[in-house]
């Protein structure tokens, strides 16, 4: 397992400005900072007008430098980024961004930026149609090719009131792409090509290369992931569920989208918007879950099963509320077992698909997983530990341990949930095409 502070002894610069999005910049601070990170936030003077900077100050332990001359000869811009590990600036405005491609050095962060020579991640954060831009876009491909590390913004509504991409990514996303860089695996980028002048622990170019398996190609392929929690109703208003977020799932939908596969997503209730180009279907239950699978299996080639299913559900769900009034000190909920989603498509007989599963483990992760492949007539198991805050269960990073009817298959380290995806993409549709060939 990985060490518990993943960013220990890392000097993280923070950069601040003025999207509404700033907000989220101070959950970020605290994230990196309960992860280890020695955090120096750097505003610059529109990030002032939405969040404090006596509140960042206090957050990260760190006066926060803004204004070149207000802070002249308290915090100089070149030893701002001196002994930085990496810089991220988040969330980044069109203007930020369109200053940095250009040289600007007008106030504390693009000056710091402008001498910085650790690695420089962007976090964009806009309106969609400002994203869109083609200047945005110029601009995004020349940091790109310089070597900056280009965070692909989420997609959704925007506080303007317009929907598309455009959404600074989750604090926890950041964090994964940060892990991403530091730990030299493959960074998600915007799709720019070129090297980075910028010295950086592997240039994303190098970063691309240093993938397990070419980028495999999914065109043809019909792709079922389920992903998400799974809600085992009690009562009308209660249920029991887990703490999955859906994003391995949905990191994994995107990835075998992007390559070229058409994916279906079947997900238990989660916050999150479907990737763009696939088919979601929304269930609640365990039994909802193996209906809408079982519904949409003719013609698939590749079943991937990341949703915690819920192993047991109340054997009868009560017609009313249940009063806490006429129960006493105890109550006794009767569980019975669900069926097994993986398993089912995994013993098919006819129609198989190259058939994944994912082990949730707290302990001996290796001997579980390989049991479980064993159990459910698996071809490939990624086995994750789910007792960190920065892997498994609602985390922006993961690291997976990947086994196939010949062992482990590969390991893949600590990084964002989306590098993640593409490396098991790539494994799971080489293997799928291996089969095939065989
Ligand atoms: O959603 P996130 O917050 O991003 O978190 C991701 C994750 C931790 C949920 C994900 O990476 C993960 O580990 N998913 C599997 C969780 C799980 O239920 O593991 P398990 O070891 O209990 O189950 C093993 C396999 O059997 C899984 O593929 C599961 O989908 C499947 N299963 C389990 C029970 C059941 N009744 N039907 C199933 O199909």
């Amino acid at each position: 397992m990985s060490a518990l502070l993943p960013l220990k002894n890392k000097k993280i610069i923070l950069g601040i400005t003025g999207s509404i999005a700033a907000y989220k910049a101070c959950v970020l601070c605290r994230l990196l900072i309960k992860n280890g990170a020695d955090v120096q936030v750097v505003m610059t003077p529109s990030a002032c007008k939405l969040v404090g900077r006596d509140t960042l100050a206090a957050l990260s332990g760190h006066p926060v430098p803004c204004d070149i001359f207000e802070d002249a000869g308290k915090i100089g811009h070149i030893a701002i980024s001196k002994d930085a590990d990496i810089a991220v600036v988040a969330p980044a405005t069109a203007q930020t961004i369109a200053k940095l491609a250009h040289g600007f050095a007008d106030n504390m962060l693009t000056a710091g930026l402008l001498a910085a020579t650790c690695p420089i991640a962007i976090a964009p954060a806009m309106n969609v149609n400002m994203f869109r831009n083609q200047a945005t876009q110029e601009n995004l491909r020349i940091l790109s090719r310089r070597g900056y590390y280009v965070m692909r913004p989420a997609s959704g509504s925007l506080a303007c009131g317009d929907t598309g991409e455009g959404r600074m990514p989750e604090p926890e996303d950041i964090m994964g792409f940060i892990l991403s860089i530091l730990n030299g695996s493959h960074a998600q980028r915007i799709g720019f090509e070129g090297r980075g002048a910028l010295p950086s622990p592997k240039s994303p170019a190098e970063l691309g290369q240093t993938r397990l398996l070419p980028r495999a190609s999914g065109a043809g392929l019909k792709v079922i992931v389920t992903a998400g929690p799974t809600a085992e109703a009690i009562d009308p208003v209660r249920f029991i569920t887990n703490r999955s977020s859906g994003r391995m799932g949905y990191a994994i939908a995107q990835a075998a989208r992007e390559r070229g596969a058409s994916v279906v997503l079947i997900s238990g209730p989660t916050a999150l918007e479907a990737p763009e180009g696939v088919t979601r279907i929304n269930v609640r239950s365990a039994l909802d879950m193996l209906q809408a699978v079982e519904d949409n299996l003719a013609g698939c080639s590749v079943f991937i099963g990341c949703a915690a299913v819920s192993d047991y559900r109340c054997e009868t769900i009560a017609d009313q509320k249940i009063s806490g009034r006429e129960k006493g000190q105890t109550m006794t909920l009767k569980l019975v077992k669900n069926p097994d989603i993986a398993a089912t498509v995994g013993k098919l007989e006819h129609g198989r698909p190259f058939t994944v599963g994912f082990a949730a483990e707290t302990i001996n992760g290796e001997e579980h997983a390989k049991a479980k492949l064993e159990e459910k007539n698996l071809d490939m198991i990624a086995m994750n530990y789910v007792n960190s805050t920065t892997q498994g269960f609602g985390s922006g990073s993961n690291e997976l341990f990947v086994y196939d009817r010949d062992g482990l298959a590969a390991h893949l380290p600590l990084q964002s949930k989306q590098a993640l995806a593409g490396e098991l993409c790539d494994m799971i549709f080489t293997k799928a095409a291996d089969g095939e060939k065989a």
